[in-house]
């Protein structure tokens, strides 16, 4: 991106959240999600796109940031996968921060807060229970739940 004397500047951050219907049954459920977030943690620092992946019995809600261009084409492979189905767009945009940014791929839970930070980047995973969320990370936390909240457990 350039300014109006074309110069070089930053692109701000883009969000992508889908919802999908998970296609997983219950007995593959948990070594399906294993391959997942190993999948994703890998694939997603080398992209350089951070997220959240919202899981409960019948739904995955994603949010990927990122790049426009990395979050997109990494949109576009993960909607062919056929571990889910009626994936759907909920939000696409530029925003003015990450609020994942820790994240390779944090895990949520569809109600409370306390795995978010389980799958944290850098191969590492972090435990900090306790921490609260900002703003931003509960804002777009609700936008997920919201959008399944009749699945919400
Ligand atoms: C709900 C869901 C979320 C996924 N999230 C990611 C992700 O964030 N990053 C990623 O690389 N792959 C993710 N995947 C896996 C991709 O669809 C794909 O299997 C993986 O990237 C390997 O692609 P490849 O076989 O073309 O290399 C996800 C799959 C599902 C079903």
């Amino acid at each position: 991106m350039t300014d109006t004397t074309g110069t070089s500047v930053p692109e701000s951050p883009f969000r992508l959240i889908y919802r999908s219907h998970s296609r997983v049954g219950p007995a593959d459920r948990e070594a399906a999600l294993a391959d997942i977030f190993r999948e994703a943690r890998s694939n997603n620092e080398v992209l350089g796109v951070t997220g959240a992946l919202l899981i409960t019995d019948h739904w995955f809600v994603q949010a990927l940031e990122g790049e426009a261009a990395e979050v997109q084409g990494l949109y576009e492979r993960i909607s062919r996968d056929a571990r889910h189905e009626h994936v759907t767009v909920i939000e696409a945009d530029h925003v003015p921060a990450r609020v994942f940014s820790r994240w390779a791929m944090a895990q949520v839970s569809a109600s409370g807060q306390a795995d978010i930070p389980l799958e944290a980047s850098e191969g590492r995973l972090h435990t900090v229970a306790g921490e609260p969320l900002t703003r931003e990370q509960t804002a777009v936390l609700k936008v997920m739940r919201d959008t399944i909240g009749a699945d919400v457990v």
